[in-house]
């Protein structure tokens, strides 16, 4: 079995070689980040959109512009929240989950008793599993509470449940390495509150992505669908064989098997599961994951063309016999 790491689509690279040679010519910027910018406001349906240097740097806008204590899940969230948030001097509110998942009880009574300015939420659980994010949006709009979804895992969503202008007051997403825009790097911001942008716009000016990034992401941001699309079906495949795995009936872009010694088998995985170019296990207790020890097979980070019937069940396979599941 071959497994290879995934790299941004050759086009995107060939762009992105092309924007190099035009470093400093104005007009040729101004065409790369416009037409990225319409790019993702044609993916999102957000009216407004900037390519901005990573993923943080759009938590990093985003938070700017709250004044308030930002609420962030307990648990499959980004760590980047949180260090954010204390950059920022801003009060972190934890908000209980099931594995990560928003319960939408849950939520709704911690925003009427903490009352924060915003929700930080990821649209996976850890990469493992969905978030009720339309259910999650309207209770925060009822409570006036603003909702920052960060989708770096689900650009493209053909269901339209996630990364949906429709259902997020601001969108964050990192498009670096690897991703679901997998450009290596960069990231963007968007909404549909002209505002929201106005009163930052010399952090947005100062974390503004280079021309190269632009140039990339307009190209790889077209691949997104098909990416998520084939990640979330290997993951669906891999959940239903796996004798024990986490949210086994939720969407998700990575999967999540509980074990006793998750370092132990964690390294034993990646030398049985090899991966050209990079890896595919991580380890918890982790904040970005799951608060218990338990290995991720990080689908999400494979070229979608290594994702064939054979390989996942090797994957499968591999699993059982390291973890001893039987
Ligand atoms: C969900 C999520 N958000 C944000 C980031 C940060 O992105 P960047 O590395 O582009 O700052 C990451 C990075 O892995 C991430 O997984």
């Amino acid at each position: 079995m071959e497994l290879t790491f995934k790299n941004p689509a050759e086009e995107t690279r060939q762009a992105m070689c092309d924007a190099s040679l035009e470093m400093g010519n104005r007009p040729r910027t101004k065409e790369y980040r416009e037409s990225a910018e319409e790019n993702i406001e044609k993916i999102t349906g957000h009216d407004h959109a900037r390519v901005l240097s990573s993923g943080n740097a759009a938590i990093m806008a985003a938070m700017a512009n709250i004044e308030g204590p930002v609420m962030i899940p307990d648990q499959g969230g980004w760590s980047g929240f949180r260090k954010m948030a204390e950059f920022l001097g801003r009060t972190v509110l934890y908000l209980p989950t099931s594995e990560g998942v928003v319960d939408e009880e849950i939520l709704e009574e911690q925003l009427k008793q903490k009352k924060p300015d915003a929700l930080f939420i990821t649209s996976f659980a850890g990469y493992m599993a969905e978030q009720p994010v339309k259910a999650i949006f309207e209770i925060c709009e009822d409570q006036g509470v603003l909702l920052v979804e960060d989708a770096s895992g689900s650009v493209g969503d053909p269901e339209g449940n996630l990364a949906n202008g429709d259902h997020s007051h601001v969108l964050v997403a990192s498009t670096g390495s690897p991703k679901v825009v997998n450009v290596g790097n960069g990231g963007f911001i968007s909404t549909s509150d002209p505002q929201k942008f106005q009163d930052t716009g010399f952090l947005l000016k100062t974390l503004q992505a280079s021309p190269v990034t632009c140039a990339g992401l307009r190209e790889e941001i077209k691949k997104a669908p098909l990416n998520l699309v084939k990640n979330i079906d290997a993951c669906k495949f891999i959940k239903k064989e796996l004798k024990t795995c986490l949210h086994p009936d939720k969407r998700g872009i990575n999967v999540t098997v509980p074990v006793d010694e998750p370092k132990k088998i964690g390294r034993t995985l990646r030398q049985a599961l090899n991966v050209k170019g990079g890896g595919m296990i991580t380890t918890c207790p982790r904040y970005d994951r799951i608060k218990q020890p338990a290995v991720c097979l990080e689908i999400k980070n494979l070229d979608i063309n290594c994702l064939t019937r054979d390989n996942l069940q090797e994957i499968v396979a591999t699993v059982h016999r390291v973890t001893g599941q039987v």
